[in-house]
């Protein structure tokens, strides 16, 4: 296992849209383990491929409940809106509030190709939706209201 190198925002591959996962060799489960450690060194609660330079459709996200392996994932229903405080490890030292559908349901494959589906709200509703748009090279800062600059949000993510 590596940690690997997180792009920082100003880096064209964050903004350019990942490919799907086609092969679920044993390379993907090595690309899997790397991105857990890397999220889990740098703090983060998801991590998405393009964020190490990797243009393949793959999160890994841990809210607290474990971690879950997300690959070629869609959202398939949202519902609701709700306004959160958003980070990424990918724009360090920033914050902004953004509001979001609060629950959502995703599609998607695990490491062998296994299709399941999954629901979220609260934190893992917003780290699902936030880690799949970075594999369509969208980041939080394209939707924020503002940026935030208080020390004291109560819910927040960093992904
Ligand atoms: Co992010």
């Amino acid at each position: 296992m590596s940690t690997k190198r997180i792009l920082t925002i100003g880096e064209p591959l964050l903004r350019t849209a990942s490919h799907p996962v086609k092969k679920f060799d044993a390379r993907l489960s090595m690309i899997l383990r790397d991105m857990a450690q890397t999220m889990y060194d740098a703090e983060g609660v998801g991590l998405a491929a393009p964020q190490i330079g990797l243009m393949r459709r793959i999160v890994v996200i841990d809210v607290g409940d474990g971690l879950v392996e997300l690959i070629n994932p869609e959202i398939i229903d949202s519902q609701g809106e709700c306004a959160m405080v958003e980070g990424c490890l990918s724009v360090p030292g920033r914050r902004g509030y953004v509001i979001r559908p609060e629950k959502v349901k995703v599609r998607a494959q695990d490491k062998k190709g296994h299709f399941f589906e999954l629901e979220g709200e609260g934190l893992l509703g917003r780290a699902l939706q936030h880690e799949i748009d970075h594999l369509n090279g969208v980041l939080y800062v394209d939707l924020m209201e503002h940026e935030v600059f208080d020390e004291e949000e109560a819910e927040e993510v960093e992904a």
